[in-house]
């Protein structure tokens, strides 16, 4: 597992897709910047999303809030008092800890050892093997489970009550022990805010504390009635936006997993009350469906129901995603009544009320989210599109199998020599496919090892000009993900490229 993610953070910066932030001064920790082929796939990523959620939707529409937002906007959603996570050093490594990855470390252990139950039972009983009739009954996989629900409960009492010494309590009673030195050595555990702080004016005095947003929704709970009104929007309908979003995570790991400048595509669904429970499903499917459509594999996502909720939440699930590290939460579905926008009227003193003209009353809407982390979506779309194949003559290829709709570059357009006036049609054929999609040309090297450059880059299809091209006007086609290679006439490529990267 750890080798094949640390192929994926090298492969990410050998082809230029995510290089660690102010390298040449050793970086900084946890953040990272997108590349000449990342700003690409981010950028496909992005807008994948919004041509699902707000062009093929006509009740949803789009806006594009400031980061920055008046400092009584974190008060009201409850982020200056709730967004904390307890922490811990440890006194051996000076290393610092956050309770919820420790403890999710920690489940995901047991876990490993459920999944290996399972395996072994599975190669015992073969075809009769039932996994839903083992999970629910073999004793072994009972009591770990049980012990995973023991945890999760102590874990939420602790950041619900911000019980510190519980915390700490915890850590012991599992024998949690600091991953580096395996000392058990602790201090004290503190609250620690996650919202980076900045300053508005000039002079010391007169100076606004001011946060960076730690989500875009609030963005949009702000603008709900200037959006409704100015759109003319009818409940139900949803406001989406993507833009950065700013966490002081504690313990930042596992690459652009979690960072502490990320991205995120949020939408909010306002509907009328009572109606959450219909909607919060509807969303669910509709989420996973979009997800499914990429062709990722079907066994590499899952819900997870929350059984401990938000402050803001009536009801809560993640889409997870299978990362090299294990499944792990890619994006959330929560249900938020009307928590956010009762607030909001409530610090701001204004009204953010809809006017129902087929109820003939006024009322705060209830609202559906959904959150999903742009890096992650990447970093799901490049881990699991990674492959290292086996081929029939023995060696092996690296292949970025990217989506083709979201691949950064579409083709590759390669004269097979250097000479004989392959190039010119080459370019006359680059020059044509420039206008529809981002292709590149590629005139050197050996044409086995271009064909492996494009692979390894995540390029969909190499388009080989030869010296039949100058007889015939066909050039070959060469699929990535299966290799084979078509003759066809230059006048077709246009469509056959088209057919698989078109959104
Ligand atoms: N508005 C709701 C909200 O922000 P969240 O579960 O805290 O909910 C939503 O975040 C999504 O944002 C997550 O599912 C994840 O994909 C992404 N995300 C959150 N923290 C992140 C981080 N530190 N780095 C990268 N992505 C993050």
């Amino acid at each position: 597992q750890e080798d094949s993610f640390k192929k994926v953070i090298s492969h990410a910066k050998e082809y230029g897709y995510v290089f660690q932030s102010s390298e040449i001064y050793d970086g900084l920790s946890a953040v990272y910047d997108y590349a000449q082929n990342g700003v690409e796939l981010k950028k496909n990523i992005r807008e994948y999303w919004w041509q699902a959620m707000v062009q093929l939707n006509d009740n949803i529409v789009g806006i594009d809030a400031a980061i920055f937002m008046h400092p009584t906007t974190w008060k009201a959603s409850g982020h200056v008092d709730a967004f904390n996570d307890p922490l811990i050093d440890n006194k051996d490594s000076k290393k610092r800890y956050r309770a919820d990855v420790l403890v999710e470390d920690y489940r995901e252990k047991i876990n490993d050892k459920i999944l290996k139950d399972i395996n072994k039972a599975k190669k015992r009983f073969g075809d009769a093997f039932d996994e839903q009739q083992f999970r629910e009954t073999n004793p072994n996989v009972l009591r770990r489970q049980k012990e995973i629900d023991e945890i999760s409960a102590r874990l939420a009492e602790v950041q619900e009550k911000g019980d510190l010494e519980a915390f700490k309590q915890l850590i012991l009673d599992l024998g949690i022990v600091c991953p580096v030195s395996g000392s058990k050595n602790w201090t004290d555990v503190k609250q620690f805010n996650l919202m980076f702080g900045t300053k508005l004016g000039a002079s010391a005095d007169s100076a606004m504390d001011l946060y960076l947003r730690p989500e875009t929704a609030q963005g949009i709970f702000v603008n709900f009635l200037n959006v409704q009104k100015t759109g003319r929007m009818k409940i139900p309908f949803g406001i989406a936006q993507t833009g950065k979003a700013f966490r002081n995570e504690i313990v930042a790991r596992q690459f652009i997993f979690r960072m502490r400048e990320f991205e995120q595509m949020e939408m909010q669904y306002f509907i009328k009350p009572g109606t959450q429970q219909e909607w919060y499903e509807n969303w669910k499917e509709k989420r996973l469906r979009w997800h499914l459509s990429l062709g990722m594999g079907e066994e590499n996502y899952r819900f997870h129901d929350h059984d401990k909720l938000a402050h803001y939440a009536d009801a809560a699930a993640d889409i997870e995603f299978k990362f090299p590290f294990g499944f792990k939460e890619l994006e959330g579905i929560h249900s938020r009544t009307d928590f956010d926008l009762g607030q909001h009227e409530e610090y701001s003193g204004k009204k953010l009320q809809y006017f129902d003209p087929e109820e003939n009353k006024s009322y705060v809407p209830y609202v559906l989210e959904t959150s999903i982390g742009l890096d992650r979506m990447f970093l799901a779309v490049f881990s699991n599109s990674l492959k290292e194949e086996e081929l029939e003559n023995g060696t092996t290829r690296t292949v970025l199998k990217i989506p083709a709709v979201l691949a950064p570059t579409k083709a590759a357009v390669l004269p097979l020599l250097k000479r004989d006036g392959l190039p010119e049609v080459a370019h006359k054929i680059f020059d044509d496919l420039k206008w529809d999609f981002n292709v590149i040309y590629d005139e050197k090297d050996a044409v086995g090892r271009r064909y492996r450059r494009q692979d390894a880059a995540g390029t969909p299809f190499c388009i080989t000009v030869d010296h039949q091209t100058l007889e015939d006007e066909t050039v070959t086609i060469r699929h990535r993900d299966s290799m084979e290679q078509q003759r066809v006439k230059i006048a077709e490529v246009k469509a056959i490229i088209s057919k698989e990267v078109d959104m």
